[in-house]
Formats: C-alpha cells, sequence, structure tokens
C-alpha cells in the first residue's frame, strides 16, 4: 500500500539555529498533534542535514532528506555530495529534479536518471519531480509534456530500483506564487502519472507508488487536495517554513 507523506522543502533558507528552532517546533508539533498514519519529510539545506537529523530521531514520523545530490560516486567534483556521503549520516530521501535545479543548473533528464540510480544504489528513496511550465498548460500540451519527462528520467530503471521513488507533481506556474492548481487539475495529473508509471514499469508498482502534490500548497487548500484519490500527500515550499502551517497541512489528511 503507497504511504501517505507530507515533505517540506526548505530550499536555502534559515540560519543554523532558525533551522534547530523550527525543527524542534515541527518535532514537537508532530509528537503532540499527529496521530494519523503519515510519513513526514523535512529537507533542509546540506549543512544542517546531521544535526536536524539527530533532532528527529527519536520521533517515528520524521524523516530526513537531502535537496540534491551529486550522479557521480566520488572523487574530484568540487562542491558536490555524493549519496554515499548522505546516506552515511542517515539520510532517508533525496529530492531529484526540481523545476529549480532543472531551470538555474541545467540537469536534464539523462543526469537526473544518473542521481536516481546513484542514488537508489545507496538506499536512499528519491524523491522525482515533474511538472510543466505556463506555456504547455496554455497550449495544453501538459500531459505530453510530464509524461515525456517521466520517460525520459524513469525508463532506463528496473522495476526494482523503481520501486524506491516517489514522484512529485509539481506545476511550475504554481510554486511560489501563491497560484495552486484546483484539486481537479491535480487529480487529473496525477491520474495520468499512474497511467504512465503502469506503462513505464506495472500496474502494481503505479498503484504502490506515492505521488505529491507541490506547489503554493498551504493549510487552506490542503484537505481538498489530499483528498483526491490519487494525491497521496505533498511537497511543501514556503509553508514548511512555518512549524504551524506545516504541521496543519500535514493534519490535512
Ligand atoms: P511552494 O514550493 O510550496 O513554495 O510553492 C513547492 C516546491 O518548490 O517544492
Amino acid at each position: 500500500m503507497r504511504k501517505k507523506i507530507v515533505a517540506g522543502n526548505w530550499k536555502m533558507n534559515k540560519t543554523y539555529e532558525e533551522a534547530l528552532t523550527l525543527v524542534s517546533e515541527i518535532d514537537n508539533m508532530v509528537k503532540d498533534e499527529v496521530t494519523g498514519e503519515v510519513t513526514v519529510v523535512i529537507a533542509p539545506p546540506f549543512p544542517y542535514l546531521q544535526s536536524v537529523g539527530k533532532l528527529t530521531q527519536g520521533n517515528d514520523k520524521l524523516h530526513l532528506a537531502a535537496q540534491n545530490v551529486s550522479e557521480h560516486e566520488s572523487g574530484a567534483y568540487t562542491g558536490e555530495v555524493s549519496a554515499r556521503m548522505l546516506q552515511s549520516i542517515g539520510t532517508e530521501y533525496v529530492i531529484i529534479g526540481h523545476s529549480e535545479r532543472r531551470m538555474y543548473h541545467h540537469e536534464d533528464a539523462q543526469t537526473l536518471y544518473q542521481k536516481l540510480k546513484a542514488s537508489i544504489a545507496q538506499g536512499l528513496k528519491p524523491i522525482f519531480c515533474c511538472g510543466e511550465p505556463l506555456e504547455e498548460r496554455d497550449a495544453d500540451r501538459h500531459f505530453d509534456y510530464v509524461g515525456q519527462q517521466l520517460h525520459d528520467s524513469l525508463s532506463y530503471l528496473s522495476n526494482e530500483e523503481f520501486d524506491k521513488v516517489v514522484i512529485a507533481y509539481e506545476p511550475i506556474w504554481a510554486i511560489g506564487t501563491g497560484r495552486t492548481a484546483s484539486s481537479q487539475q491535480a487529480q487529473e495529473m496525477h491520474a495520468y502519472i499512474r497511467e504512465q508509471l503502469s506503462r513505464l514499469f506495472d500496474a502494481e508498482a503505479a498503484y504502490n507508488t506515492s505521488i505529491l502534490y507541490g506547489g503554493s500548497c498551504n493549510p487552506g487548500n490542503a484537505k481538498e487536495l489530499f483528498a483526491q484519490p490519487d494525491v497521496d500527500g505533498g511537497l511543501i515550499g514556503g509553508a514548511s517554513l512555518k512549524s504551524r502551517d506545516f504541521t496543519d497541512i500535514i493534519k490535512s489528511f
């Protein structure tokens, strides 16, 4: 059975002190208020991973994610962080293919495939992001665009490798804009993604894959989004930086 997941992507925000305060607040709120079966994933910036991981160790619901990973195994890649390093400090998930990395760091489908492969080989669970820009949606090409993204990075994985992957659908026009996809737009894309996954892998793998929605998700719209049959949670940016909002989103299931 697929998991319900709410993941907080802190992006490039917070000082060390602020990060520790935020994670302690989330830890306490989740302990006190979250009763349902939900996996909460926190993706802080690299320098805080280990400390955030230590603070959340005693809480079964909280899991650690990195925001990025190198496609290389090890060696002369200045500034890069490998999957093995992440694994060795207790990181469980890794975000791969976020639109900001595709856009600002020119990560192409092949690089993303290599990142997936390198992460899975170390036992990390990738959260693979996909999503169309506004012009593709306006031209009614959003399904094809997302289908191509899935095909181009995932189709080389074996069924066994794909087993570890979580998908996040994040329409680019909804990220950080306050303009969220309607629950109907999210549901129809998530159903489409699941259908594509059943073609790339098989029906069982598709059924068991958690597909998260991301893009201006907040405590006001999370309930309706999460109520959709193919929406298995959220990848939260801005609202994950406020413990109250993030916890309220987690409680929206
Ligand atoms: P947002 O970001 O919630 O601030 O729109 C989502 C994301 O980029 O993962």
